[in-house]
C-alpha cells in the first residue's frame, strides 16, 4: 500500500500540526476531563467514553469523581456503590475493571497512577487506546490514540484502504499517527482528532468546508471522502 504520511515533508508536517492544534484551541469543547490533566480523571472519563456518548457520560462522571475522588475511595469501595454509579452506562465489566486497576494501583505502584506507556498498560482494562489517550494527555507523551473515530479520519486524511473494522488495520494507523502528532501537544492533537471525528468528519457527510485540515486531506482532493 502507498504510505502517504512517508511523503510530507517536515514542514508540511509543522503547518499541518500548527492548523489543527490552532483549531482546536479555538473550538475546542468545554468537558469536565479537559479541566485540568489529573490521570485519574483521564482514565476514568476514557473508560466511560468507550462505548457512551458525550453528552451521556458528563453527568456520570461528575457523580462518578464526587462518589470516589481519588484511586484510594475507589480501590475500597463496596462493589454495590461502583455498580450503582455505573447504573445506566451498561458494559458491567468496565466498572469492575476499573475497580481492579485501582487495587493494582495501590498495590503495585505505590497508589499513583503509573507514567509509562508499558505500565499504563499492565493495568487491568486499559487497552492501547486507553494507554495512549492517558499517555499522551496526562502525561505529555507523543502517543497515538486510535479508535474507530480516528481511524476514519486518518483514513480520509491519507487514502488508507484498510477495513477500519479489523482488529489488523490498527497497526497501520498507529504508523501513520505516529508520524503526524505533534510531539509538543500529544494530549491536544488525540482530542482535536477525536473532536474533528464527532462534529466535521463524520461517518457519513462529512462537512468537509469547515475542515481545519481540509487542505491536507487525500480523499478530499480525489473527491472520495464519503
Ligand atoms: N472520546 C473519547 N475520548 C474523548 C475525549 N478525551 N474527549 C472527547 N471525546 C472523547
Amino acid at each position: 500500500m502507498n504510505k502517504e504520511w512517508e511523503k510530507w515533508t517536515d514542514k508540511e508536517t509543522k503547518e499541518f500540526q500548527d492548523q489543527f492544534i490552532q483549531w482546536y484551541e479555538q473550538e475546542k469543547r468545554n468537558l469536565p476531563w479537559r479541566y485540568n490533566r489529573d490521570p485519574y480523571r483521564i482514565w476514568i472519563s476514557e473508560i466511560m467514553l468507550q462505548q457512551t456518548r458525550v453528552d451521556t457520560v458528563t453527568d456520570y462522571f461528575y457523580r462518578f469523581m464526587e462518589w470516589f475522588p481519588t484511586i484510594e475511595e475507589l480501590a475500597n469501595a463496596p462493589e454495590e456503590k461502583l455498580l450503582k454509579a455505573w447504573e445506566g452506562l451498561g458494559y458491567y465489566s468496565r466498572a469492575r475493571n476499573i475497580q481492579a486497576a485501582a487495587k493494582q494501583i495501590m498495590s503495585e505502584f505505590d497508589g499513583k497512577m503509573p507514567q509509562t506507556p508499558e505500565e499504563i498498560s499492565s493495568l487491568k482494562g486499559i487497552g492501547p487506546y486507553t494507554t495512549g489517550a492517558i499517555a499522551s494527555i496526562a502525561f505529555g507523551l507523543p502517543e497515538p490514540a486510535v479508535d474507530g473515530n480516528v481511524m476514519r479520519v486518518v483514513s480520509r486524511l491519507f487514502c488508507i484502504e484498510a477495513d477500519i473494522a479489523k482488529a489488523s488495520s490498527r497497526k497501520i494507523f498507529d504508523e501513520a499517527m505516529r508520524k503526524i502528532i505533534d510531539e509538543k501537544h500529544p494530549g491536544e492533537f488525540n482530542q482535536a482528532m477525536m473532536d474533528l471525528g464527532s462534529a466535521i468528519c463524520t461517518p457519513t457527510s462529512p462537512k468537509c468546508e469547515t475542515c481545519p485540515i481540509q487542505a491536507f486531506c487525500l480523499a478530499n482532493k480525489r473527491g472520495i471522502q464519503t
